[in-house]
């Protein structure tokens, strides 16, 4: 227990509320939680299952075979990639469960995984339950935030074993190319090290373009796993569901943990869940515009105060530069205790975060427009 990791965005929130406790009106762009509501269509499923009785049964323990069948499908259909239900698909209470329980899964004390940095805080908790020993890889804005290979120490990549990506990427927004994940299977089958791709925010890519699937390289099943979620794709955070995809031993590996530490998930949930990717997926089309119109208007909105965005091309956050002399803790305390502006300090994400805090755009327009005017009001910029 005392291996984990602290909280970091705990304190941000302790700071929002004592903020907000001062009667100010805090204009919060710190947080990752999807604001729209999840799909009435998808509500109604989950309503029509919860009251069917062969729904309030234990689950089966590896999940809804009629789940990984339409898991399976959506793969097929949205990225071309073939999947069998049950040897190469996990269902998780959430992607958060798989990343974390996964290094407990499949190595031993002492091994050695590579994390992005910046990166996802929550990959830290796995290292800690692991008790594994971790490793950075930078990833660097001229490198459009993707890892540079040629960059790692070669005696760290000969120890790892594991190591994670996130595209489209939170914190940057930054998305990955075909060629990229070319070069993450050759380097991870060189190398023998598990590859695991969070998806969470597969489903938002900009300007047209689609965020590519890890699955979809030639190759990748023999070395990783994607892990997905309905959290955002669907505004489904609170429920608590999501799948792993890919590899035959790491799926088994995340079913067998799970076979001794859960049931599976809510039947009902799963039921909801093959509706949504049974779905025309039209109720994603919409949500990624809304995401794609908000972006716009924050970059016009801070671009026109002279703050100049990281081009995102996908996810809902906007990562942008700190000014001159200041941290990203500091320049987000300045911002909370002077403009009521909540904004995630990069540096919460890892040493490579330093020098940018993160936007959530899950606010309507109005609102991150009149952050804008506050700050600009700082004159900073
Ligand atoms: C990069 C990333 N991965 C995974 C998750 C976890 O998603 P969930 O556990 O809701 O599936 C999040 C949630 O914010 C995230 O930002």
């Amino acid at each position: 227990m005392q291996r984990l990791p602290k909280q970091f965005f705990a304190n941000l929130v302790r700071k929002v509320n004592a903020k907000v406790a001062t009667g100010a009106d805090v204009i919060n762009l710190g947080q990752g939680n999807p604001d729209q509501p999840t799909p009435d269509f998808i509500v109604k499923a989950m309503q029509e299952a919860t009251a069917k009785p062969a729904n309030h049964k234990y689950s089966q323990f590896r999940g809804d075979p009629e789940l990984k069948k339409a898991t399976a499908a959506f793969y097929k259909r949205e990225y071309g990639v073939e999947l069998d239900p049950e040897k190469e698909i996990a269902i998780l209470g959430g992607s958060k469960i798989g990343l974390v329980e996964l290094p407990f899964a499949i190595l031993n004390p002492g091994d050695t995984m590579i994390l992005p940095d910046p990166g996802y805080p929550d990959y830290l908790s796995g290292v800690a339950l692991a008790d594994v020993r971790l490793e950075l890889m930078r990833l660097k804005e001229e490198n459009q935030f993707l890892p540079d290979y040629d960059d790692l120490d070669a005696a760290v990549v000969q120890r790892a074993k594991l190591m994670y990506l996130n595209y489209p990427n939170n914190p940057t927004g930054a998305t990955a190319t075909p060629e990229f994940f070319k070069k993450t299977v050759d380097f991870a089958k060189q190398n023998q090290i598990g590859v695991v791709q969070d998806f969470a925010y597969g489903a938002i890519g900009f300007d047209g373009k689609r965020p590519v699937s890890f699955l979809q390289t030639p190759g990748a099943k023999d070395v990783g796993i994607e892990t997905y979620t309905f959290s955002k794709s669907y505004n489904m955070a609170g429920w608590r569901i999501g799948f792993a995809a890919g590899n035959a031993d790491m799926i088994e590996a995340i079913n067998l943990i799970q076979d001794h530490l859960f049931v599976s998930v809510f039947p009902a949930i799963q039921k909801a869940a093959i509706t949504a990717l049974n779905s025309d997926q039209q109720s994603v089309r919409d949500l990624v515009a809304l995401y794609e119109k908000r972006r716009n208007q924050f970059f016009s909105a801070a671009r026109a105060i002279g703050w100049e965005p990281y081009p995102s091309g996908g996810s809902f956050y906007a990562w942008m530069p700190v000014p001159k002399g200041y941290t990203s803790e500091s320049f987000a305390d300045l911002l909370l205790e002077k403009a009521a502006v909540a904004v995630a300090p990069g540096n919460g994400f890892g040493a490579g975060g330093e020098g940018f805090v993160r936007v959530g755009l899950l606010i309507d327009e109005p609102r991150f427009t009149e952050a804008c005017q506050r700050i600009k009001k700082l004159g900073l910029f």
